[in-house]
């Protein structure tokens, strides 16, 4: 789980030579190659059967080293300043050192400073700015241990680094800064984003991202963050007879016929549903049911986002 000085020179070396690295950050695990490398974001794309259209967040060590890859605005100084690091990526207008793949052709690019070590750490060996999806096949659950990342890839096509659990649980909230547009809800609350800039700031429907970000954006595919069971959102009351496992925010009101059941926060804490939410999708998955059937949390705070998974997991997206 401790990650070597060792270790984390191999995998800047694998980086350097357009490899790919599983890389922890405090949201989700992203599958890592230069973002100055076009081959190597190339084999991002291929690697995780991930579509063209769909852009990639850069990674970067700090503020000054995002600037390089976009030009911010006083809001985004404001939003940097207050937020990096941690789960906020802010899309901006690029700047020529980008490579067409990494924004999909777009005239913005979307940046981060990962709030984990580990992911600092490999970004400054590395000596260069880190593209990264997170690091599970396109449309499916997202990983929050090294565990779920090396189930799923070849250890011949990515490098895993464990850096633990991840702390955050879900995606970096994605915010269009100029003017604020939520594209998507994540681990920053929309509250907390209107209260540092001091203006409201909206969160996107499909046609209003589609509008801002001029392509139909991923988040947009209703089968994104899919278990293989089919899922669903609880609606009433549960027919008796069916094999289902279940997912409850608190652990209250459980259908007593579910197979299998995650309870997200037995004391109501949402960030605390966040860490646990991916993790209990998947055992879920593997409890053999004919299907899941999941609460909505309440919508506020991280629940936004929570809730955004949640509904575009049962293809409400
Ligand atoms: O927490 C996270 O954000 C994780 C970790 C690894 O950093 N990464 C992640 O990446 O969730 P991914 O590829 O799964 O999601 C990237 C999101 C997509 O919704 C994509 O459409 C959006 O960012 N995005 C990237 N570039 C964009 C751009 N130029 N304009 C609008 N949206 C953009
Ligand atoms: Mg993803």
């Amino acid at each position: 789980m401790s990650v070597t000085a060792a270790e984390i020179e191999r995998a800047a070396q694998v980086i350097r030579a357009g490899g790919l690295v599983g890389m922890p950050t405090e949201t989700v695990y992203g599958l890592a190659a230069s973002a100055l490398d076009a081959r190597a974001v190339l084999r991002i794309y291929t690697t995780k059967g991930r579509p063209r259209f769909d852009p990639l967040i850069v990674h970067v060590a700090d503020a000054e080293q995002a600037w390089t890859l976009c030009t911010p605005s006083p809001r985004a100084r404001r939003l940097a300043a207050a937020c990096w690091p941690g789960p906020l990526t802010m899309v901006l207008p690029r700047t020529a050192l980008v490579p067409d793949i990494v924004t999909s052709g777009l005239e913005t690019v979307a940046v981060r400073v990962p709030d984990h070590p580990v992911a600092l750490a490999l970004i400054r060996a590395a000596g260069q700015p880190l593209a990264a999806p997170s690091a599970n096949p396109f449309g499916m659950v997202s990983p929050t241990t090294a565990a779920h990342v090396a189930a799923q890839f070849l250890a011949s096509q990515v490098l895993v680094l464990d850096g633990g659990a991840c702390r955050v649980g879900i995606e970096s909230s994605v915010l269009r800064v100029d003017p604020p547009l939520l594209l998507r809800p994540g681990g920053l609350s929309r509250a907390r984003l209107a209260e540092i800039l001091g203006e409201p700031v909206a969160l996107s429907d499909r046609s209003s991202r589609a509008a801002a970000v001029g392509l139909p954006s991923p988040g947009m595919l209703a089968s994104h963050y899919a278990p293989r069971t089919p899922l669903s959102l609880r609606s009433g009351t549960i027919s008796a007879g069916a094999r289902f496992a279940y997912l409850s925010w608190r652990g209250i009101d459980v259908p007593p016929q579910a197979q299998a059941v995650e309870i997200l926060s037995r004391c109501g804490d949402l960030a605390e549903a966040a860490t646990r939410l991916f993790a209990a999708l998947r055992r879920l998955d593997d409890a053999g049911v004919c299907s899941i059937i999941c609460e909505l949390v309440p919508e506020e705070g991280l629940g936004e986002g929570i809730n955004d998974r949640l509904r575009r997991a049962a293809g409400l997206g």
